[in-house]
């Protein structure tokens, strides 16, 4: 059984389709990217697997639980994490803080120990500091850690993101195009990021418009158009299918069109 299993996906927003039926796995410890056009309905996936949507019909389980419909906090709670595809930071608190309030350990707190500020209580937030920092390391943030994250430049708050959601040390981590807006050398870092998250047992799931990224670092390429998958297999698979080439060129293309596309789809 996958560790994620999400079948027939309905989801309507006014009179728009955002998702209409899709299903889609994701394995233990697989690296899955959902690719497909824009308003394909990649985000809108995300938002129901996390809980931030509810689906109009359809179900989610998580390690063969159903978590359709519950609230983002239980289904983080059960070790799934994600970054926005535009970061969600608390911009008034520092680089560190951001972190620290994303870690298993804070979230494990005893009121009574946080009130009463009992030696457990320093000794767990001492611990909760040193893990921010240790994910800070590990997402290689090099901005300065005790200032407002709001004043890093955008490639290290993105940084700073997946740090916060690999603190909650996810068995599955989401992430929302998290090439966009990165230089070269930040990608190339990226992807060995992403890799290294790979390696320590995590699951991925990732939406990317970046296909060199995409067929790169998948194991898996599931394509998304109109709120439906039309193709799911390995990159080399996925990126020969015509009707990927298709969804994202419309339907009337010349063979010129059609070659410079396959030349995307590849990433070339
Ligand atoms: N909160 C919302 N309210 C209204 N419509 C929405 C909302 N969220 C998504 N939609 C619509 O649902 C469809 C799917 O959007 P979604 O953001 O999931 O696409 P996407 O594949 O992530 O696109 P992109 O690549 O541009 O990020 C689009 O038509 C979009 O306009
Ligand atoms: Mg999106």
């Amino acid at each position: 059984m996958s560790l994620l299993e999400v079948e027939d996906l309905r989801l309507t927003f006014g009179g728009v389709r955002a998702l209409d039926g899709l299903s889609f796995t994701v394995g233990h410890g697989e690296i899955v990217s959902l690719i497909g056009p824009n308003g394909a309905g990649k985000t809108s996936a995300f938002n129901c697997v996390t809980g931030f949507y509810r689906p109009d019909s359809g179900t989610v389980r998580f390690d063969a639980v159903d978590v359709t419909g519950r609230s983002p906090a239980a289904i983080a709670q059960l070790g799934v994490s994600r970054t926005f595809q535009n970061p969600r930071l608390f911009g008034e608190l520092s680089v560190l803080d951001n972190v620290r309030a994303g870690t298993h350990l804070w979230l494990r707190q005893r009121m009574v120990d946080v009130l009463l500020h009992t030696p457990r209580y320093h000794r767990t937030e001492q611990r909760v500091t040193d893990e921010a920092h240790m994910w800070l390391d590990f997402v290689g943030l090099r901005g300065d850690r005790a200032g407002l994250v709001r004043h890093l430049p955008y490639g290290e708050q993105r940084r700073v993101e997946i740090a916060r959601a690999l603190a909650r040390r996810p068995r599955l981590l989401f992430l929302d195009e998290p090439a966009a807006g990165l230089n070269h050398g930040e990608r190339t870092e990226l992807v060995d990021l992403i890799r290294r998250i790979s390696a320590q047992g995590t699951a991925l799931a990732l939406i990317e418009h970046d296909m060199g990224l995409v067929m790169e670092i998948s194991q898996r390429v599931v394509v998304l158009d109109f709120g439906r998958r039309i193709a799911d297999g390995p990159p080399a698979q996925v990126r020969s299918t015509p009707r990927v080439i298709e969804a994202y060129l419309g339907r009337d293309t010349d063979d010129s069109e059609l070659a410079a596309a396959r030349g995307v789809i590849r990433g070339d």
